[in-house]
């Protein structure tokens, strides 16, 4: 039996239908640079603030909500690590056009695409500390807990999802994507 099969249909699903978006996500300017060895401190500055804008509001709807501790909600909160890679006077804009996060499903999308980039972020703080960039507590992120911290997260994603909320889950993931890439491609 190959891996696809056995993972959860909710995880495949998401895997398969945001991928398009996953890809375009990481066309943009910053990670473009970042392959190409031409990156600078600015430009990941840039790409951190952008980050922030999106975190913070998204972290506001997710403390509107009950979770129960098995999801270590508060050590998923990840925008105050942006802080520390930020001069003191940094200017940080928050997205004015976020995707709706008020109902569970449309939570448990939003949340499988934040905790999902942790994952490319792992590649990226490799990446910024063979170009010397010092700004890498966010990328750090849950550090060697990362790999832990995302399959702890899919079995309780697993959990939850239903039958019934299973399209609006991966609606909401599709749709986080797509307004974190408008936000992130806005000049
Ligand atoms: C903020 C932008 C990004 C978001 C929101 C994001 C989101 C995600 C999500 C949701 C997953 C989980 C996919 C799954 O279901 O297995 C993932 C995986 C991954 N992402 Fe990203 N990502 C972003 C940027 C990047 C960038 C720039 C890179 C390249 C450096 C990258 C590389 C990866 C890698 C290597 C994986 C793991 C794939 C695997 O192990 O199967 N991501 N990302």
């Amino acid at each position: 039996m190959s891996f696809a099969s056995e993972s959860p249909v909710i995880l495949q699903r998401l895997r398969t239908e945001t991928r398009p978006y996953h890809d375009a996500l990481e066309q943009n300017e910053f990670n473009q640079a970042l392959n190409a060895g031409q990156v600078s401190a600015a430009a990941t500055q840039w790409f951190l603030a952008k980050l922030y804008g999106f975190l913070k509001p998204y972290e506001a709807q997710l403390d509107q909500h009950q979770f129960s501790p098995a999801w270590e909600i508060e050590q998923r909160h990840r925008a105050h690590l942006i802080l520390a890679d930020m001069p003191p006077d940094a200017s940080l804009p928050l997205c004015p056009d976020m995707p709706p996060l008020t109902t569970w499903p449309q939570l448990l999308g939003a949340l499988y695409v934040m905790e999902g980039s942790t994952l490319g972020g792992q590649v990226i703080n490799r990446q910024l500390a063979k170009a010397g960039i010092e700004s890498r507590t966010y990328f750090s992120g849950y550090g060697e807990r990362t790999g832990p911290m995302w399959k702890r997260f899919c079995q309780l994603l697993t959990e939850e999802a239903t039958d019934a909320n299973q399209a609006e889950i991966v609606d909401s993931a599709s749709l986080t994507f797509q307004k974190l890439h408008a936000w992130i491609n806005q000049p």
